[in-house]
C-alpha cells in the first residue's frame, strides 16, 4: 500500500484547564505528526467558584482522539503504529464518582476554585502559631485552597450524594488523570483506579518522602483512605484502552502537566528550569526546599524502580486566564491573538499596573484574600495600555517566582526555558526577557507538555529510542529572546508592580 512507514508512534492526552488536546509524535524523532484540540467550558456558579463537567472532559478526550486518528489516516499514516498513550492533565482539580454506576457525583472542582477559603482559614488558625506551612515538611505545600484535600473535604461535607457514596463504599476520588484512566480502561467494568506520584503530590494527602498516601494527613483532613487511587510511577503500564479508536493500546505514562513540561523540556539536570504559560503559569526547577514561598513537588519518577525526582515550583494562578477575562468579561478583544497587536500598538502600559489576583495570590504570597486591582489609571489610559499591563502582569509574576528561586538555591538562573500557549505571543516573550533581565528560550516545538507525557508512555513500552536520554535528541531547535531594555528601567517598573501587589493583598481585611 501507499501507507507511510514511520516506525512506532507515541501519543498524549493533554487535558488542561481551558482545553483538551490529543497529540501524536514520531517516537524516534519527537516530530509532532497530528493533533486536535477542543475547548472546555468552565462554569462559575457563585463568586469564586470554578467547576467543569467530568463527562464533558471525557467526551472531549474521545473527540480529540477520533479527530486526530482521522487526520492521521488522511495523511496515510497507519493509526496502529501508535504503541503507547500518555496522560497529562491540569492538576489538583478534584472529582468524585460512583464506581458502580460510573457516574460523577458532582462537577469537577477546578484548582482555581476559592470555595474552601473559610475552611483553609480555619485549618490555619488551628495550627501552632497559625502557620500555613504546618504540613510543608511532609507535603511540600502550604495549606491553601489550591490543593485537592480541602476540595474533597468540601464535597464530603456539602454534597449529600458524595457523603452517601463514601459511607456505602461506592465513592472513588481522583484528580483528572485518575478519572480519565479509570474511564478509558473500562470504567465501571473493571477500570483501573490509579494516579501517578506527580499528581498525588498535589493533593496534600501524599507524603513526598515515603512516596505514598499518608495516614496522618488523611486523618488530619478526615478523608477515608479507601476512596483514594493507587499511586504508581509516571512511566509504567496502567492498563489498556477499552474503547475508542485506540482500543488495546496501553496507557503507560502519566504526569501532571507541569511535570510533563519539565520532562518534555528535558530539564533533567540540577538548576535547569522551565516556565509554562497556560491558564496559570508555573515555573519549575530541579530541586531544593523553599524558604521563600515556593512549593516542593514531585517532578517525575520515570519507572517503577527509578528514583523519584523533586522540583521547586512557583505557581501563578492567573496567566492566560487574564486574556480570557479581557475577552469574555470586558470584551476589549474578540480573540486572544488580538491582544498582542493591541498591546504592541502602544508598547507601554503608560504607568498602569494590573494585578490579576482573581483567585487570591499564589506563590510566593499564598494569600487567598488578595483580589485583583488595576491602578495608575489616567484620562489618557485606553484599552491598549490595559492590554499591555495584562501582559506585563504575567511577566512580573514570573519575575517574583524567579527571584524566590534564586534566593532559595543561591544560584541565579542564567536563562529561562519557556513553553505553553502564550509563548506564541512574541511581545510577551520579549517583555519577559526585559523584565527578568535574562534571555528567554523557546523551543521550536512548543508542545512540550504533551511530548513529556508521550515520552514517558513510550519509555515504558520500550518504543522511545531516545529512552529519555537528552543526548540522543539532536532535533531540538529554539528561539532566544534577549533583554533589550536597561536593567534600571526594568527594576523601576518591577518596584511599582510590587507596590501594586501590596495594594491587592488582604483586600477586605
Ligand atoms: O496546577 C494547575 C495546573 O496544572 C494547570 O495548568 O496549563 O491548565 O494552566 P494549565
Amino acid at each position: 500500500s501507499n501507507r507511510i512507514m514511520l516506525g512506532p508512534l507515541v501519543a498524549a492526552i493533554d487535558q488542561g484547564t481551558s482545553s483538551t488536546r490529543f497529540l501524536v509524535f514520531n517516537a524516534k524523532t519527537a516530530e509532532l505528526l497530528s493533533h486536535h484540540q477542543v475547548e472546555i467550558k468552565q462554569s462559575f456558579p457563585k463568586e469564586g467558584w470554578v467547576e467543569e463537567d467530568p463527562k464533558e472532559i471525557l467526551q472531549s478526550v474521545y473527540e480529540c482522539m477520533d479527530r486526530t486518528c482521522e487526520k492521521l489516516t488522511q495523511l496515510n499514516i497507519d493509526v496502529s503504529n501508535i504503541k503507547a498513550v500518555g496522560v497529562t492533565n491540569q492538576r489538583e482539580t478534584t472529582l468524585v464518582w460512583d464506581k458502580q454506576t460510573g457516574e460523577p457525583l458532582y462537577n469537577a472542582i477546578v484548582w482555581l476554585d476559592l470555595r474552601t477559603q473559610s475552611t483553609v482559614e480555619r485549618l490555619i488558625n488551628k495550627t501552632p502559631g497559625k502557620n500555613k506551612n504546618h504540613l510543608k515538611d511532609k507535603t511540600g505545600l502550604p495549606i491553601s485552597t489550591y490543593f485537592s484535600a480541602v476540595k474533597l473535604r468540601w464535597l464530603m461535607d456539602n454534597v449529600e450524594k458524595v457523603h452517601e457514596a463514601v459511607l456505602s463504599h461506592r465513592a472513588m476520588f481522583g484528580t483528572v488523570d485518575s478519572w480519565l484512566i479509570w474511564c478509558l480502561t473500562g470504567g465501571k467494568n473493571g477500570g483501573v483506579h490509579c494516579t501517578d506520584v506527580t499528581n498525588a503530590s498535589r493533593t496534600m494527602l501524599f507524603n513526598i518522602h515515603t512516596m505514598d498516601w499518608d495516614p496522618e494527613l488523611c486523618i488530619y483532613f478526615d478523608i477515608p483512605m479507601g476512596i483514594l487511587p493507587k499511586v504508581r510511577s509516571s512511566s509504567e503500564i496502567y492498563g489498556l484502552m477499552k474503547s475508542g479508536p485506540l482500543t488495546g493500546v496501553p496507557i503507560s505514562g502519566c504526569l501532571g502537566d507541569q511535570s510533563a513540561a519539565l520532562v518534555g523540556q528535558m530539564c533533567f539536570k540540577d538548576g535547569q528550569a522551565k516556565n509554562t504559560y497556560g491558564t496559570g503559569c508555573f515555573l519549575l526547577k530541579n530541586p531544593v526546599m523553599s524558604d521563600h514561598g515556593l512549593l516542593t513537588t514531585v517532578a517525575y519518577k520515570l519507572g517503577r524502580d527509578k528514583p523519584a525526582c523533586y522540583a521547586l515550583e512557583g505557581s501563578v494562578a492567573i496567566a492566560g486566564a487574564v486574556v480570557r477575562w479581557l475577552k469574555d468579561n470586558l470584551g476589549i478583544i474578540q480573540t486572544s491573538t488580538e491582544l498582542e497587536k493591541l498591546a504592541a500598538d502602544v508598547g507601554t502600559s503608560y504607568g498602569c499596573y494590573f494585578v490579576p489576583a482573581f483567585s487570591g495570590l499564589y506563590a510566593p504570597y499564598w494569600e487567598p484574600s488578595a483580589r485583583g486591582i488595576i491602578c495608575g489609571l489616567t484620562q489618557f489610559t485606553n484599552r491598549s495600555h490595559l492590554a499591555f499591563a495584562a501582559l506585563e502582569a504575567v511577566c512580573f509574576q514570573t519575575r517574583e517566582i524567579l527571584d524566590a528561586m534564586n534566593q532559595d538555591s543561591g544560584i541565579n538562573l542564567s536563562q529561562l526555558q519557556v513553553d505553553g500557549g502564550m509563548t506564541s505571543n512574541r511581545l510577551l516573550m520579549q517583555l519577559q526577557a526585559d523584565i527578568l533581565c535574562i534571555p528567554v528560550v523557546k523551543p521550536s516545538m512548543p508542545e512540550t507538555t504533551a511530548l513529556g507525557a508521550a515520552m514517558a508512555a513510550g519509555a515504558a513500552e520500550g518504543v522511545s529510542v531516545w529512552s529519555l536520554n537528552p543526548e540522543d535528541l539532536t532535533e531540538v531547535t529554539s528561539e532566544k529572546f534577549e533583554p533589550q531594555i536597561n536593567p534600571e528601567e526594568s527594576e523601576l517598573r518591577y518596584a511599582r508592580w510590587k507596590k501594586a501587589v501590596q495594594r491587592a493583598m488582604n483586600w477586605e481585611t
